[in-house]
């Protein structure tokens, strides 16, 4: 896969550990120049230092179409293109609201701000950020929607997160016939991987948990994915970052509206 002259813009990768970071990797290394985007500049810059290659960094909203118009200007304006939107902004887990959920209820104790906060970031995201880019994708180009295992059934404890994903895999499917055939639209699950959501997720269950209560949020971690990866082993930004160049290369240029899970088999049981 070459994605040489090529340019690629990658939401929500401000973040060195991050998913985003390491599908900029895999897309830097395969010859892309590649603008990563977040809501603040600081990590942003972190997260350029940690990649090489070419990487610009932008602050931008990828929930406010009006941010992303703005970026994608100062894409084109810089780098005369845009051939790939990476869909990679979103916020793994209750955040707001997040003290409310009950044991017995969880879904139905968030609060209404709780539940739209986990759709804006999760799910409008997606919208906005393709509703800016896609007029100025170039033909051939290609939309990569990141999502997650949390869409492929139910969520117990991340109910708004869950809908919002399975949100994204539906728009996908939309987005992959409204845009053809000039662009392509696919989609990827991601299962467990040790980034910044799961250093929260593990902290919460350490708290909340009297199982989890003697051990570290990466223990915590650690004992969810043995527990539920029949393939053994967490996932990294990589593998996500390798499909998504697949999914963007020439070699899947017959491949659009798909959702693959990139976890370890997880999603089967
Ligand atoms: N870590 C996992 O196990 C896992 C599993 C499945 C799916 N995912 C998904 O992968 C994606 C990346 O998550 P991650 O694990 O790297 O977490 P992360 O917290 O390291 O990265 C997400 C980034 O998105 C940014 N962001 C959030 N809202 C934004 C907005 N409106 N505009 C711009 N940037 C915004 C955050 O600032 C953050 O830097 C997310 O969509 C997440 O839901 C993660």
């Amino acid at each position: 896969m070459s994605f040489t002259n090529k340019v690629v813009m990658i939401t929500g990768a401000g973040r060195p550990n991050g998913i985003g970071a390491g599908i900029a990797r895999c897309f830097t290394e395969a010859g892309a120049r590649v603008v990563i985007t977040d809501l603040e500049g600081s990590p942003l810059s972190e997260t350029v230092d940690s990649i090489d290659g070419e990487v610009w960094p932008l602050v931008a909203d990828a929930a406010d179409q009006a941010s992303m118009r703005q970026a994608v200007a100062a894409t084109i304006k810089e780098h005369g293109r845009l051939d790939v939107l990476v869909n990679n902004a979103g916020i793994g887990g209750p955040t707001l609201g997040f003290d409310e959920v009950e044991e017995q209820s969880p879904t139905l104790a968030m609060s209404d701000e709780a539940w739209d906060q986990q759709l804006v970031s999760n799910l409008r995201t997606t919208f906005s950020s393709a509703s800016a880019a896609a007029p100025s994708l170039s033909d051939g180009g290609s939309i990569v929607n990141i999502a997650s295992i949390a869409a492929l059934g139910p969520t117990t404890q991340l109910p708004a997160y869950g809908a919002a994903k399975a949100g994204v895999v539906h728009f996908t499917k939309t987005l992959a016939i409204q845009l053809a055939p000039k662009i392509r639209v696919n989609c990827i699950c991601p299962g467990l991987l040790w980034t910044r959501a799961w250093e929260m997720l593990g902290a919460r269950m350490q708290a909340a948990d009297p199982v989890y209560a003697n051990m570290t949020p990466r223990q915590v971690f650690e004992a969810f994915v043995a527990q539920a990866t029949p393939l053994g082993g967490e996932q990294t930004p990589e593998d996500i970052g390798n499909l998504a160049a697949f999914y963007a290369s020439d070699k899947a240029r017959m491949i659009t509206g798909q959702v693959v899970a990139v976890d370890g088999g997880i999603s089967l049981s």
